[in-house]
């Protein structure tokens, strides 16, 4: 089987885990290339729930190696506990392998993430507050502490002196904060390194081994297109860079290797921060979405904010991620509508735009422009073939593939696992 990346084709939540952990019963490996405990991935087996954060999707499946790859900032505190976590309901998370070049999520990048979005005050993006973007700036600053750090107690410490300097710098002088100390940091961390350590590894080398071995591979996108940090709707994105191409660059495998990309889309849309949103529904149908759908935040609890499917913004995943396929997240959902609206191109500032807008001024000022289709009125969460569908959620799914141009694979009809409706190519 080939090498598959997963991708969230909207603002997140899309169903992600789900969907891994479907394919994932054919998976040697399942590997998570960006982003840390941000992400909150549901997945629900014969009524039990996992929500899980840091750690791929597949580890439900015995056989499965999950992989936390370089592109990855890492909690260790969130690693451990969830290991601990699942350890205790029976699934065995020493299979785990974390690249010895995923960096470090400090507690001072959590304070800063907190700091930082209340000192934005109306312009804040939402954050989790994971630490997530103050992590990946030490990245790029090229201040970060990596994991391979955690094993060298000097060099940690001396890593951890400078940057603590820095950081308690602009703690108490621009945010007129605590500063923290050092001493229970390292040895904090340390503790983090005797649990972990026998679980780094070199995870390019081995996906490499694995491709060489004709293993199957599924690549595990966390956030979604739109929350990209260089294709999303920048500010309000997150730091990393989950479309297709993050996939190579997060874990160290070629673009060449991969031979299938999905695209995972509910069939109506959600966010969760702030950040432009042109078929958002303030109105009750947006409520009821709210309500029928569940979307309440799996990491955070917070309300998702809920809108009709926008196909300019999934075209926009099928071009920036190279989608070969899609797969369509609770339809079961807009079995509770009458009539059913897809926004299929935006009016805005006097112009029609069928392509997603560039510009921040334009893509704010976007109103939808809608078609209606019918909708089917007919409880299909136990519909498992796709000609089991009723015939207005066939035209649906038809009209989605036309308007984007390519096959819808999989419908998710329930959130359990086996809600899934498969489709043969
Ligand atoms: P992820 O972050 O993309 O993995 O998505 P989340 O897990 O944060 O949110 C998706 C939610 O929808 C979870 O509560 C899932 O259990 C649920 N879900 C996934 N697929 C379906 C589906 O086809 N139908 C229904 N009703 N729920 C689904
Ligand atoms: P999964 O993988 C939905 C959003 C936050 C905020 C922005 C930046 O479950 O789909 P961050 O903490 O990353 O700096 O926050 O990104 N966000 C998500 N929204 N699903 C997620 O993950 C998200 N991860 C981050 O709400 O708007
Ligand atoms: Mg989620």
């Amino acid at each position: 089987m080939p090498t598959t990346v997963l991708i969230g084709a909207q603002w997140g939540d899309e169903g992600k885990g789900k969907v891994t952990d479907h394919l994932s019963e054919s998976a040697d490996v399942v590997v998570r290339y960006q982003g840390g405990n941000n992400a909150g991935h549901t997945i629900i087996v014969d009524g039990e729930r996992f929500a899980l954060t840091l750690i791929p999707s597949g580890v439900l499946y015995p056989q499965v190696t999950p992989v936390i790859g370089n592109g990855c900032v890492i909690d260790p505190s969130v690693l451990v506990a969830e290991m601990a976590e699942l350890d205790s309901r029976g699934i065995d998370p020493t299979r785990l392998r974390i690249s010895a070049n995923a960096h470090v999520i400090m507690p001072y990048h959590r304070k800063l993430d907190a700091v930082m979005e209340r000192f934005l005050g109306q312009q804040q993006i939402g954050t989790t507050k994971r630490g997530i973007g103050p992590a990946y700036m030490d990245k790029f600053s090229r201040h970060g502490i990596r994991v391979q750090d955690l094993f060298d107690p000097k060099i940690l410490r001396q890593k951890l002196e400078i940057a603590l300097k820095d950081k308690n710098r602009v703690l108490t002088k621009v945010y007129n904060s605590l500063p923290m100390d050092l001493e229970p940091i390292i040895e904090e961390y340390l503790g983090y390194a005797e649990s972990l350590k026998d679980y780094v590894a070199d995870t390019s080398l081995l996906l490499w081994e694995a491709q060489q071995a004709g293993k199957n591979i599924i690549f595990e996108g966390a956030q979604g297109t739109l929350l990209d940090i260089d294709h999303g709707t920048y500010p309000f994105v997150t730091s990393s860079n989950p479309t297709a191409g993050g996939a190579t660059t997060g874990s160290g495998i070629g673009p060449n290797t991969i031979d299938r990309i999905v695209g995972v889309a509910k069939a109506y849309i959600t966010r969760v921060g702030t950040g432009p949103f042109p078929t958002e529904l303030h109105d009750e149908t947006g409520a009821q979405m709210v309500e029928l759908g569940g979307e309440f935040g799996t990491v955070t609890g917070r309300r998702r904010r809920c809108g009709w499917l926008d196909l300019v913004a999934l075209r926009y995943a099928v071009r920036v991620n190279g989608l070969t396929e899609l797969a369509m997240t609770k339809l079961d959902i807009l079995s509770h509508f009458e009539t059913l609206r897809v926004g299929v191109a935006y009016d805005s500032l006097g112009e029609r735009f069928d392509n997603f807008p560039r510009q921040q001024r334009i893509l704010y000022n976007c109103h939808p422009v809608y078609e209606e289709l019918p909708g089917w009125n007919t409880d299909i969460s136990e519909v498992r073939s796709f000609d089991g569908l009723p015939k207005e959620a066939k035209e649906y799914i038809a009209y989605v593939e036309q308007a984007i141009g390519i096959p819808v694979r999989m419908i998710g009809v329930g959130p359990s696992r086996d809600a899934t409706v498969m489709r043969k190519s």
